[in-house]
């Protein structure tokens, strides 16, 4: 998304037409959803949505905390708005998400153009939240600062409420089945600004994937940030698979294998405390749902683990996948990992290193302790691991994984693997883009009527990064077209 400056007139008069709406979104897959359904919301409430932030009436920022350098970002493009508002004051600019959950008034001091600013469960609000602003400059003696809207609490009526979800098209479709989360890892902010677990009703999960499936998807992402804890603070009984008959993950799993049409179910992101048998039978059982599961570490050294409370240790980690890939012997695995947690010597490193490539992990996200305001970490431990090694450690076992990597997607070449094809690829013209079902990239010439199905494709080359491949056969019978 670009960010244009407006060179229009300042307009005092109301839009005539619908007024519209322009999200920008930072951070993980679950502020994406977000970002959707608060567009659902605002298009019940008379609003178009547009791609161009120039023509926009109301501006929304859906932020991210996880790291400093996300809130930086977030506040840069908020600068960049300072113009806008100067030429335009009638322009409504409101924040929302993880950082206005974190940081609330503070936005208004540090971007005195920001008008409203909303909490992660507050999404379902807004349009209602826009009108407080508009009604409250339009009382007498009104200035920008007095109708300022701040709306925080934590409203799990609001959450809850999808009544709006909507599919945008295309192939793909998010759905988090979970808010929240109820670990409690040191150095994470997620706990505070997203709040507790809260599980949408599996009955109601199953009817909006069937939407979606109607509606054109073929992919669907389940998204939650332990999402295989999925079910555990629904009531019991119900006769689900997880503790005292709660539906869990497996449950859900089975129940959108059924889904005729659909013909992926991606997972993020699984926490090792909670795989269970049920949950790799599941897996074995639903050959839609992929042979790529990512299931953060975060570090190979059982001292970090304790001291990140991540409530593992690496043997349980081990053992946890023995479990998945006794069912799943093709299974790939992906992870995060932090390095230069406070405290981590050049042997815990190390012991990372080997983790990785032991678990031969093939995707692999690296991230630089980075002390959140609040949390454990950096309330009781001192961020002593000097920024430049930080930086080489990332660098290294960055390195490591690209090599690893490779050892991933080579094993696949000179096998026929059915593709998903997602689209066309827009750098080189003939060529499709698909997946397998290990999630590795394929890009392999075919014509474009194999966009949105499953053809056969024989690999014939890798990088860490994927695969290249020809087409070996059509698309699979019974695809939908
Ligand atoms: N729920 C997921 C991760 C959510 S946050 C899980 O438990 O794995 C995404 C990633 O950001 C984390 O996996 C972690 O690697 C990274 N992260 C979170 N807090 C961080 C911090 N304070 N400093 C650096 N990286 C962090
Ligand atoms: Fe953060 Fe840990 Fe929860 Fe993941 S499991 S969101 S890292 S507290
Ligand atoms: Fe960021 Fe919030 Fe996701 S902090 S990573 S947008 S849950």
């Amino acid at each position: 998304m670009t960010l244009t400056r407006t060179t229009s007139r300042s307009r005092v008069d109301a839009p005539a037409a619908a007024p519209k709406l322009h999200v920008v979104t930072f951070g993980c897959q679950m502020n994406k959803y977000d970002s959707q359904l608060a567009e659902g919301r605002f298009r019940r409430a008379g609003y178009t949505t547009t791609d161009v932030l120039a023509e926009a009436d109301v501006v929304l920022f859906n932020t991210c905390s996880v790291r400093e350098h996300a809130e930086e970002r977030t506040f840069s493009w908020l600068g960049e708005l300072k113009r806008a508002k100067q030429s335009r004051p009638e322009l409504v600019i409101g924040v929302m998400g993880c950082m206005a959950q974190r940081i609330g008034e503070e936005i208004f001091a540090r971007a005195g153009h920001v008008d409203l600013v909303a909490g992660t469960r507050q999404f379902a609000n807004l349009p209602g939240l826009v009108e407080r602003v508009r009604a409250a400059r339009a009382a007498p003696a009104a200035t920008s600062r007095s109708a300022r809207v701040l709306a925080l609490e934590m409203d799990d009526a609001v959450a809850i409420d999808r009544s709006d979800e909507r599919f945008d098209g295309g192939l793909h479709a998010w759905l988090t089945v979970m808010r929240g989360c109820d670990l409690n890892c040191t150095y994470c902010i997620v706990p505070a600004v997203r709040g507790r677990v809260l599980s949408y009703p599996i009955e109601h999960l199953v009817r909006e994937a069937r939407g979606f499936v109607e509606q054109g998807a073929r992919v669907l992402t389940l998204l939650g940030q332990t999402v295989n804890s999925y079910g555990e603070d629904l009531q019991p009984g119900a006769g689900g698979s997880g503790r005292q008959g709660r539906p869990s993950l497996a449950d859900l799993l089975r129940r959108l294998q059924e889904l005729e049409g659909l013909e992926r179910i991606r997972l993020i992101t699984l926490h090792p405390a909670y795989v269970t048998e049920a949950l790799a039978e599941a897996l074995r059982d639903c050959p839609k749902a992929e042979r790529f599961l990512p299931v953060p570490a975060q570090s190979g050294s059982d001292a970090v683990l304790r001291a990140m409370k991540r409530g593992y240790t690496t043997e349980l980690y081990r053992r946890r996948m023995e479990l998945l890939r006794a069912r799943l012997p093709d299974l790939e695995l992906g992870s995060d990992w932090i390095v230069g947690f406070p405290g981590e010597s050049d042997a815990d490193f190390a012991a990372s290193e080997a983790f990785l490539a032991e678990q031969a992990f093939a995707v692999n996200y690296v991230f630089k302790y980075d002390p959140r305001p609040s949390t454990k970490a950096a309330e009781a431990l001192a961020d002593d691991v000097p920024e430049a090694l930080k930086k080489e450690r990332n660098l290294r076992l960055l390195a490591l994984s690209e090599r690893v990597a490779l050892q991933r997607t080579g094993a696949h070449i000179g096998h026929e693997r059915e593709v998903f094809v997602e689209s066309r690829s827009e750098r080189a013209p003939g060529e499709l883009l698909g997946r397998t079902q290990h999630g590795f990239v394929v890009s392999f010439a075919g014509p474009a009527e194999l966009v949105g199905r499953v053809a056969r494709v024989r690999v014939t080359s890798a990088t860490s990064y994927g695969l290249g491949g020809e087409l070996a056969g059509a698309a699979a019978p019974g695809c939908p077209t």
